[in-house]
């Protein structure tokens, strides 16, 4: 977190509630999704204005190949032409994209599409939007388990000398800040197996709100919120000259 502003240095979204606006509307639901583009569209905006370094969001889940074959096409038809469509825009606002996830199950056609907006805006320094696809919490901690199990079975670490951090470093979020704040919309009060590792010390906010009616006046209150609240990280409260962090660099 930047201390002097009380902004979130990594905000992570799980934007639920595309169906549900959808069925209210008389609409199908894949149009949902379509607004809930337009709402991370706009989010991603208010998040680079606000000065946030980091932000995840939960597009497609390991879980959500199990929905109706229909509804899987019609999300991968909009993760494909979405991220295509909008390269120019987030290239252009310094935005650099990363997959987080298992990017194997993807078509050859999507992975294109996923491979293009990280080449072509890898040079962006405002802020870091991560696509969190395919993804789940259990299986990356999972596959981090193999990968550490496969050195140490090779002979190149040591058992015994994984640590936390060391443990943080197999993950696919290798290098990125745990998030500050995560927010979940629709009245959900889950994790969904959304960055279990990493949000350990994340404040949590939740709004009966839908994710495609998540708008700027929504986000303004996410962030309020987030700085009225006091973290303290395990420690004891309002300790004086700065003492309320861990020593283990954790913003
Ligand atoms: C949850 O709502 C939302 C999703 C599973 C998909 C979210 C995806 C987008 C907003 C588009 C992302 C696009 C790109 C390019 C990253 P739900 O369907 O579970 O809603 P419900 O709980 O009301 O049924």
């Amino acid at each position: 977190m930047n201390e002097t502003t009380r902004i979130p240095s990594h905000v992570a979204i799980i934007m639920d509630g595309n169906g549900r606006w959808a069925r209210r509307r008389g609409k199908e639901r894949y149009e949902g999704h379509m607004a809930g583009m337009d709402a991370l569209r706009a989010t991603v905006r208010n998040a680079a204005e606000y000065g946030v370094g980091y932000l995840t969001v939960y597009a497609f889940s390991t879980e959500n190949w199990g929905r109706p074959q229909h509804e899987v096409d019609a999300l991968m038809h909009l993760i494909c032409k979405g991220v295509e469509m909008e390269t120019p825009a987030l290239a252009e606002q310094g935005v650099r994209v990363l997959i987080l996830g298992d990017k194997s199950r993807f078509s050859p056609e999507v992975l294109d599409a996923l491979d293009r907006i990280e080449n072509r805006t890898a040079q962006g320094k405002r802020m870091t939007l991560i696509l969190a696809l395919n993804y789940s919490s259990r299986n990356e901690i999972a596959a981090a388990a193999r990968k550490l199990a496969r050195k140490a079975a090779a002979g190149e670490i040591d058992p015994d000398q994984i640590t936390e951090q060391s443990f943080g470093e197999a993950l696919y979020t290798a290098g990125i800040p745990d998030p500050d704040l995560v927010i979940r919309t629709s009245g959900e009060y889950r994790l969904s197996n959304f960055l279990l590792w990493q949000a350990s010390y994340a404040e949590f906010y939740f709004t009966d709100t839908l994710w495609p009616d998540f708008d700027k006046a929504e986000f303004d209150k996410a962030m309020r919120e987030y700085a009225s609240r006091d973290r303290r990280y395990g420690l004891v409260k309002s300790e004086p000259e700065g003492q309320t962090a861990p020593q283990d660099g954790k913003a």
